[in-house]
């Protein structure tokens, strides 16, 4: 089948290079001239692990396309993938501006039937705007197809290659057997494609991001409790999460969530509440909890060094929202950076991906280092702020020999209070026994 899928970053590249994977012929299409220079040169501008290999296959074979014109990256086309941006607006909700204008062209380009999917992450309602764009210009027949994008990144590849689910809301009968057998190689082992109405595919992208994002931040909320309390944050951790009703994963407590989707969702999903006349109080809650949590190495910090961080030097340690990505879009390590500066200190930072990303935010207001121990020369502490493995088992001998003093602050609780004590660190970590000097 012909494809083409509008929008190629973190989500539209992983869409077109895997259904290049399972046999189709995908363009892929972005306005980004720098982005399709470099894509159409054989180089994949994320970091996303395996993304690489599949993506020169598939180049290779003549599978994969990439353009910057719209009309001929959708000629032939049988599906259309909108993987666009849908970024807060002014107010939280979702912008819509980058989804509306492409259906708005597409409405002039429509040469033949096609299904259009809506794949970025839009509110109750997108599938029918677009559906009303297309349809003002369109000449031919068309349905708008809400199929919202479950993929985290880091595993992406993998996330989409095995989905544990597709969700696909449409009202059309001939849309739903193309998807069908668009994902019929992605679902083989019985992973279901959950179809249903627009609104609730709509919905259910933003339930399932909030539902995450309050998971993480009530068990911030415990691991706070907990230090007030006595109690160690990963022992209640492991105690719920052994209770199939909870589940082990999403329990971690730490310096609150970030990344490109969780906080624009909460968000988002709060503001359609408001639109709807409905008070949703816990995603409230949730907003502002995360917004406190991604200071609380800054507190201690502060308690530590009796108030003063004027003049400190910091290595940081992770600088990704999480592992696996070069992806820095509302990574607490951002607004850690930002508020450190802000008192006087100095940061020296290591990533092994998103350094690049950060120099062209942050640039020469910190320091890169080569690796983690660089960043470790001479400082007076170490903030962790992102769980990439290679930091969760350090030489520790040569770390003090590195150090000025040796203090973490610890953002991941990547190491046991205990040990940490045994080796004569002062260990800060979070919802659980800080060890003083
Ligand atoms: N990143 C994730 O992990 C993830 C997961 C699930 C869903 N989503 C959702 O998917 C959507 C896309 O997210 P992303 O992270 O891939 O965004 P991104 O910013 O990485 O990619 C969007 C791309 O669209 C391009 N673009 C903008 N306007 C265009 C136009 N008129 N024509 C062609 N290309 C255009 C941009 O240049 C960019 O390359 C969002 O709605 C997001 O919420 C993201």
């Amino acid at each position: 089948m012909k494809i083409a899928v509008v929008g190629t970053g973190y989500v539209g590249l992983v869409t077109g290079t895997c259904f290049a994977e399972t046999g189709n012929s995908v363009s892929c299409v972005d306005i980004d001239e720098r982005k399709v220079a470099k894509l159409k040169n054989g180089e994949v501008p994320i970091y996303e692990p395996g993304l690489d290999a599949l993506f020169e296959r598939n180049v290779k074979q003549g599978r994969l396309h990439f353009t910057t014109d719209l009309k001929e990256g959708i000629e032939g086309a049988k599906i259309i993938f909108l993987a666009l941006p849908t970024p807060p607006g002014e107010d939280g909700s979702a912008d819509l501006k980058y989804v509306l204008k492409v259906a708005d062209d597409l409405g002039y380009l429509l040469e033949d039937y096609a299904v259009i999917v809506d794949k970025s992450t839009v509110p109750v309602g997108t599938a029918e705007k677009v559906r009303a764009k297309i349809a003002a210009n369109a000449k031919v027949e068309f349905d708008v197809v809400s199929n919202p994008e479950f993929l985290r990144e880091g595993v992406a590849v993998e996330d989409f290659m095995k989905p544990d689910r597709v969700v696909v809301g449409t009202r059309s009968e001939k849309a739903k057997v193309i998807m069908e057998k668009l994902y019929a190689p992605l679902v083989r082992q019985g992973n279901p494609i959950l179809f249903m109405d627009e609104a609730s595919a709509e919905l259910t992208k933003y339930a399932a991001n909030s539902f995450l994002a309050t998971k993480i931040t009530f068990m911030n909320e415990i691991a706070n409790l907990c230090e007030r309390l006595g109690a160690d944050v990963d022992m209640v951790r492991k105690g719920i999460g052994t209770d199939s009703r909870i589940g082990k994963r999403f329990l971690f407590a730490g310096i609150g969530y970030g990344g490109s989707c969780f906080p624009k969702d909460v968000q988002a999903l709060a503001k359609s509440a408001v639109k709807a006349d409905y008070d949703f109080k816990i995603l409230n809650a949730v907003m502002d909890i995360n917004q406190v949590q991604k200071t609380r190495l800054i507190e201690k910090a502060k308690a530590h060094y009796g108030g003063n961080l004027k003049g400190k030097t910091f290595a940081f340690w992770g600088l990704a929202f999480k592992p696996y990505t070069d992806d820095i879009r509302e990574a607490p390590a951002l607004y850690n950076i930002d508020a450190l500066l802000a008192e006087g200190a100095h940061i020296k930072a290591y990533d092994p991906e998103a350094m690049k990303n950060v120099r062209a935010l942050v640039g020469d207001k910190i320091s890169y280092c080569v690796d983690e121990y660089h960043a470790a020369e001479k400082v007076d502490a170490i903030f962790i702020m992102t769980e990439w493995p290679i930091f969760r088992t350090p030489d520790f001998e040569k770390l003090s020999s590195l150090l000025n003093k040796k203090v973490i602050f610890d953002g991941r609780n990547l190491y046991e209070p205990e040990m940490m004590k045994e080796i004569g660190y002062v260990y800060y970590s979070i919802g659980r026994k800080d060890i003083h000097e």
